[in-house]
């Protein structure tokens, strides 16, 4: 249930999702802080533990700023999480570009989590390919179950004004990754090195929550939940997860374009 008095009603997407507009940048902050807390605490009621994806980018770090603050810190069991990352950058945790890094100074070094229950990618003293697969081993042995896949109680995306989530990046072919769990490549489009989860993985996911916001996101959103099926382009297409809830939390800029929105 998300509790937001400036929340509209649910729209349904079907196995797109089902997505809740929020007023603003802040609502939607608060929402996702409130779902952290929802769904990490059911896990622990279920299975005395929470396994939590974060992403990275910019959209996140309010939510975590709420999240290391009361009310929210004293509503999560933080020594019952283990906090991993859905794709990281090829740089040192100290960067400024370091999505672990970024969550560390943002909320995780602020709130009672035991220090061996946080799981940063690893981008130093190995090979990009090696820390991918060092990651998909932890991943695993950490949570992998019966079947060896990964299963997250909560896995938290964005979306990027091309519709990129994590670092599936349109027209790579980690989009199409089978097998691997994690796979680190160069993104052209950015020149850069990125770790990221595959589609299995995020697909494992029991809850899978996008946070989208700003007018910039607005028109590739609509694309992605009411036009063609066209992941390689349009890579949050590709997160479909098999049997967990898919959830976009978005603000009313983002939301500007979609057909379902009525005021
Ligand atoms: C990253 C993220 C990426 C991000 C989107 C949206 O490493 O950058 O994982 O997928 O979620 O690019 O980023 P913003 O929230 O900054 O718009």
């Amino acid at each position: 249930m998300i509790s937001d008095p400036g929340a509209t009603a649910p729209l349904d997407y079907g196995p797109r999702g089902t997505v809740h507009v929020f007023a603003d940048a802040e609502a939607l902050a608060v929402a996702a802080a409130e779902t952290f807390v929802r769904v990490t605490g059911d896990a622990i009621a279920a299975r005395d533990g929470a396994a939590v994806a974060l992403s990275g980018g910019s959209t996140p770090r309010r939510m975590g700023e709420l999240l290391a603050e009361a009310p929210f810190r004293d509503r999560v069991a933080w020594d019952r999480l283990e906090v991993f990352w859905g794709d990281e950058r090829w740089v040192l945790e100290t960067s400024p570009e370091s999505n672990a890094g970024v969550a560390r100074r943002t909320f995780l070094d602020r709130v009672p989590i035991p220090p061996d229950q946080i799981h940063p990618m690893p981008t130093v003293g190995l090979e990009a390919d090696e820390a991918a697969a060092a990651y998909a081993e932890t991943l695993r042995t950490l949570l992998g179950g019966t079947n060896g896949m990964p299963r997250f109680d909560l896995i938290l995306l964005g979306m990027g004004d091309d519709g990129h989530t994590a670092s599936l990046f349109p027209g790579t072919a980690a989009i199409r990754e089978r097998t691997a769990l994690v796979v680190a490549h160069h993104v052209p489009k950015l020149g850069a090195l990125r770790l990221t989860m595959t589609p299995a993985v995020l697909n494992a996911g029991r809850e899978v929550v996008f946070l989208v916001s700003g007018a910039a996101k607005a028109e590739r959103l609509a694309e992605v939940l009411e036009g063609p099926e066209r992941p390689d382009e349009l890579p949050a297409q590709v997160v479909r997860p098999a049997e967990g809830r898919l959830t976009w939390l978005v603000d009313r800029d983002a939301a500007a374009r979609l057909s379902l929105v009525t005021e």
